[in-house]
């Protein structure tokens, strides 16, 4: 998830900050012009929007925590669908969404699903709580989105499948890298064949601890029970999913974990290789620091012909372009624009009936290879992804 901090540091040394980055305006509908990974503010003032939609999906918020305000902002984006309930354990944050949104308060998802009044929900709790939600919520027969990782155990994601296959409405897993501007346009020119056969790919990935997500009282992620592990399950698969779009599946990894930011009990750096059933090996580096972070790209992905980067934009490498040329820069950006395409999508398989762009069953890639990297860390061996 996380990994959005981390980008916001490209071509730059900020340090973590709660403010938005300079430029930052309320255009999140209109992202072309800001920078690829920028990230909207948690202070801003903009309230209940009513839409013009007729029947807009009427959407419960479940935990109105830091991702729920992204998630905010990209359903105010979106005309099909509306947040009618605001749920959390914290009355204050329920009140506050509530307020925001026009929708309900309650103070957990069985009350509000006794009261009713929507017909979907969105997931947004910390891991360990992941199951019973989800199962509680395809039992009561609403639609469900549940943020990533689907859980942190592969017995319990097989439990929660097992539940959606019984349930009548969709279920979707929340993996936002799915709808990311700059992996689609990546993902169109690799398909075009602008780099040629793949031979290798990178991710690295230093980012710094926003308070939000790593201050206080969001202990939870610092905590390895409830965070069921570091990097890697969390902030990971938002870079996993890019790699498995453009290579495929991943067959086998090898890992180191490290500990160095202070207080996280599951790895806060990850080095690691993975090969691909085609048998192309990709790096992927993880950290998180409250250090100054030089620029990085956060993909690389090297073809026969060429390369493509992705940053501040997507930038290719080929024949003709040796100092690279940016790619579709007049088409919306930025990782914001990600949450929009997710929310749509979900409503869209709603309304239709047709399949989401990638299915639940999808993320189990994310969740095996995070942890096939933490039982490699551990063995020092090269670890089967799908065994
Ligand atoms: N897609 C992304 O980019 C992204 C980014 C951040 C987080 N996430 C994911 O979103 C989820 C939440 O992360 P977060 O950073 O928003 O955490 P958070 O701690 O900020 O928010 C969680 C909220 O859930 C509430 N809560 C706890 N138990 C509850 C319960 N039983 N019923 C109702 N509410 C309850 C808490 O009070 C809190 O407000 C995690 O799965 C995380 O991985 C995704």
């Amino acid at each position: 998830m996380l990994a959005i901090f981390c980008v916001t540091l490209v071509g730059s040394n900020r340090r973590a900050s709660s403010e938005p980055p300079k430029g930052f305006a309320q255009d999140l509908p209109q992202p072309q012009n800001r920078h690829a990974f920028d990230y909207p503010s948690l202070a801003d003032p903009q309230g209940f929007v009513e839409t013009a939609m007729p029947n807009p999906l009427k959407l419960a918020f479940v935990g109105c925590g830091a991702i729920a305000q992204w998630h905010r902002r990209a359903v105010e984006a979106v005309a099909e669908v509306r947040i009618t309930a605001a749920i959390d354990v914290d009355p204050a944050k329920a009140e506050a969404m509530a307020k925001a949104t026009g929708g309900a308060p309650f103070a957990s998802l069985e009350a509000g699903l006794a009261a009713g009044g929507f017909e979907a929900v969105l997931l947004m709790l910390p891991h360990h709580l992941h199951e019973s939600a989800a199962l509680t919520a395809l039992e009561a027969g609403v639609h469900v989105m549940l943020e990533k990782p689907m859980a942190t155990e592969l017995d319990a994601c097989n439990r929660i499948l097992a539940a959606a296959s019984r349930a009548p409405g969709v279920f979707m897993v929340a993996e936002n890298a799915q709808y990311w501007p700059e992996i689609e346009i990546a993902s169109e020119a690799i398909a075009a064949g602008a780099i040629g056969e793949i031979v290798t790919a990178r991710v690295q990935l230093f980012f710094p601890p926003m308070p939000q997500f790593y201050g206080g009282e969001k202990a939870w992620r610092l905590d390895s029970h409830s965070a069921g592990g570091g990097l890697s399950i969390d902030t990971g698969s938002h870079y996993i999913r890019p790699l498995r779009l453009w290579l495929g599946e991943v067959d086998e990894v090898v890992a180191a974990m490290e500990h160095p930011f202070p207080g996280m009990q599951g790895e806060s750096l990850a080095r690691s290789l993975f090969r691909f059933e085609s048998g192309v090996v990709a790096s992927f580096d993880l950290l998180l620091t409250a250090g100054a972070i030089a620029p990085q790209e956060i993909f690389r992905i090297t073809g026969r012909e060429g390369e493509i980067t992705i940053g501040a934009g997507v930038t290719l490498y080929d024949a003709a372009n040796r100092r690279g040329q940016k790619l579709d820069e007049n088409r919306p950006q930025g990782y914001m624009a990600s949450y929009q395409g997710q929310i749509a999508d979900f409503a869209r398989a709603i309304a239709s009936g047709e399949p989401l762009a990638a299915s639940a069953e999808y993320s189990l890639g994310e969740v095996r290879t995070a942890l096939a990297m933490a039982r490699s860390a551990k063995t020092k061996r090269w670890e089967k992804v799908w065994d």
